[in-house]
C-alpha cells in the first residue's frame, strides 16, 4: 500500500491550490452525494477523462481498467475491473449497469472502509465527469443504449422499523449464513464466498458502521436490498421481503452497531453539526499502525475535535478513526487526497468508548493495533 499511498500523496501535494474542506463537509453517503452540474459529452471531455485517469486511477484500476494496477496486491477488496460489467454500488436494479450518477457519486465519495479514495475532495465536478466518460469507455456494454434507470425505493412502511420483527426477518432470509448470528461477517458459509472473479470476498461486519461502504443510512441500507450488489454474493432482496419487513430487517441490522456505554442510542452525522467552536482540541497521531495518545479524556457535554495526522506517510492516506457510538458523525476515512483531517463532536453519555481505524488498506483486516480509548467523564 505505501508505494500506492506515495504516489497519491505527491498527486495531492501538487493540488494543494484547494481550500481546506470544513469538517462539517464529511463524506455524505452515497444517495445523498450531490451531483455536479454535467458538461456536454464531447471528445475533448473524454480525452480529458483519460488524462485524469491516468494520474489518479491507474496505479489501482489499470492502464487498461482492469483493476490490476500495481497497487492492486495490496487491496482488499480489489480495485473494481471495469470491463467486467460488474458493479456494486448502484440504483439500478440487480444485474444492470450503473447510471452515469452513480458512477459520478461513487468516484466522488469513495467506498468507505476500502482503498477507494473520496475524489470530490481533490478534483473539481467536471474532471470527475469526465472520469465517468472514461471509466464507460472500458466497456462497451455501456454503449449498447439499453435504459440504465433508477429503481424506485419503497416508501414509507405503515409503522416505523423495529428490530424485534427484523430479528425474525433476519432468521427467515437467512442472513445469518453470511452475516452470521451475531452480525460479525462470519456465518458458516463466509469462508466459501467469491466474487465472479473467484476472488475470495469478506462478507460486512455489521458491527462496524463505518465500514458500510456507502454509508450507514437507513436509505442506503434500503439501496442495497433492493440493487444488491453485483459481482459479490450479497443478492437483492427486492421481491423477497414487504416493505414493513424491509424496515424491520434494517432496524435490526442497525442494532448489530456495538453501543456506547449503558443504552446509549447511535447519533447521526446530522445531529453533531452547528456544534461551534470546539471547548478542547486534541491532536491524535498515527505512528507505527497505533494510535497516539491511545487513551483521550473529555468532558461529557463538551465539544471536542480531532485534529489526525499520521507518520508512515505524509498526508495520512489510507488511515481512519471511527468512534463507537457515534460512527456517523465521527469519522474520517482515509483521509486521502485531502479529505477532512479533523472532526467535532460532542458526547453527553459518560463512559468509555472504543475508537479504531475504519479503513482498510491492508490484506488482513482494518488496521488491527489502530485502537483506542475515549473516556468521557
Ligand atoms: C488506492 C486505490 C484506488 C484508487 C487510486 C482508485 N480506486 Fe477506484 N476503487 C478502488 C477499490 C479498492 C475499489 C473497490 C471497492 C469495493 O469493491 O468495495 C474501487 C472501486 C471503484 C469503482 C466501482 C464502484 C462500483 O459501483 O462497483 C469505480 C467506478 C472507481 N473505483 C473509480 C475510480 C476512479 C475514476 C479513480 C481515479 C479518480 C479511482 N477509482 C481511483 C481503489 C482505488
Ligand atoms: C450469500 C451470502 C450473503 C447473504 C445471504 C447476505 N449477504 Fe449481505 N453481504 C454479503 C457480502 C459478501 C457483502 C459484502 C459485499 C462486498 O462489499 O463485497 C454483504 C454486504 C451487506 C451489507 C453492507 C452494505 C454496505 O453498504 O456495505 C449489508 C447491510 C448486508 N449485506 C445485509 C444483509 C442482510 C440483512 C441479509 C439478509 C437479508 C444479507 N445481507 C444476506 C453476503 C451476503
Amino acid at each position: 500500500m505505501k508505494r500506492v499511498i506515495l504516489l497519491v500523496a505527491v498527486l495531492a501535494a501538487g493540488c494543494s491550490a484547494k481550500p481546506p474542506v470544513e469538517p462539517a463537509s464529511l463524506t455524505p453517503p452515497f444517495l445523498e452525494t450531490p451531483i455536479g452540474p454535467r458538461p456536454a459529452t464531447t471528445p475533448a471531455l473524454l480525452a480529458k477523462g483519460k488524462q485524469v485517469y491516468e494520474a489518479n486511477c491507474v496505479q489501482c484500476h489499470g492502464a487498461a481498467g482492469k483493476g490490476d494496477g500495481f497497487g492492486a496486491p495490496f487491496l482488499v477488496p480489489l480495485p473494481r475491473d471495469f470491463t467486467s460489467g460488474q458493479f456494486k454500488f448502484r440504483t439500478t436494479a440487480s444485474g444492470q449497469l450503473p447510471t452515469d450518477e452513480d458512477l459520478f457519486r461513487t468516484i466522488s465519495r469513495g467506498a468507505n472502509g476500502t482503498g477507494m479514495p473520496p475524489w470530490q475532495y481533490l478534483l473539481p465536478d467536471e474532471d470527475r465527469w469526465a472520469l465517468v466518460e472514461y471509466v464507460k469507455s472500458f466497456d462497451a456494454r455501456f454503449a449498447d443504449g439499453r435504459p440504465r434507470a433508477p429503481m424506485p425505493l419503497p416508501g414509507a412502511a405503515p409503522e416505523p422499523g423495529s428490530a424485534g420483527r427484523g430479528k425474525e426477518v433476519y432468521a427467515k432470509m437467512q442472513c445469518a449464513k453470511c452475516h452470521g448470528d451475531d452480525g460479525r461477517g462470519v456465518g458458516p458459509s463466509a469462508p466459501t464466498l467469491t466474487d465472479t472473479a473467484g476472488h475470495h470476498v469478506n462478507s460486512r461486519d455489521l458491527t462496524l458502521p463505518a465500514t458500510f461502504r456507502t454509508g450507514w443510512a437507513e436509505r442506503e441500507i434500503m439501496r442495497t436490498f433492493e440493487t444488491g450488489m453485483n459481482g459479490v454474493p450479497m443478492p437483492s432482496y427486492s421481491e423477497a421481503m414487504q416493505i414493513q419487513e424491509k424496515y424491520d430487517l434494517i432496524a435490526y441490522v442497525k442494532s448489530f452497531a456495538k453501543h456506547g456505554p449503558g443504552d446509549q442510542k447511535r447519533q447521526t452525522a446530522q445531529s453533531m453539526e452547528g456544534l461551534g467552536a470546539p471547548d478542547r482540541t486534541i491532536a491524535l497521531r498515527e505512528h507505527a499502525w497505533k494510535y497516539e495518545p491511545s487513551e483521550i479524556h473529555v468532558k461529557a457535554g463538551e465539544v471536542v475535535r480531532i485534529d489526525f495526522s499520521t507518520t508512515d506517510n505524509g498526508l495520512g492516506a489510507g488511515h481512519g478513526f471511527a468512534l463507537d457510538g457515534i460512527d456517523q458523525s465521527v469519522f474520517i476515512n482515509g483521509a486521502m487526497v485531502g479529505a477532512p483531517l479533523s472532526v467535532t463532536f460532542k458526547v453527553d453519555t459518560p463512559g468509555r468508548y472504543h475508537f479504531y481505524c475504519a479503513t482498510q488498506c491492508s490484506t488482513s483486516e482494518l488496521h488491527p493495533h489502530m485502537q483506542g480509548v475515549l473516556v468521557v467523564e
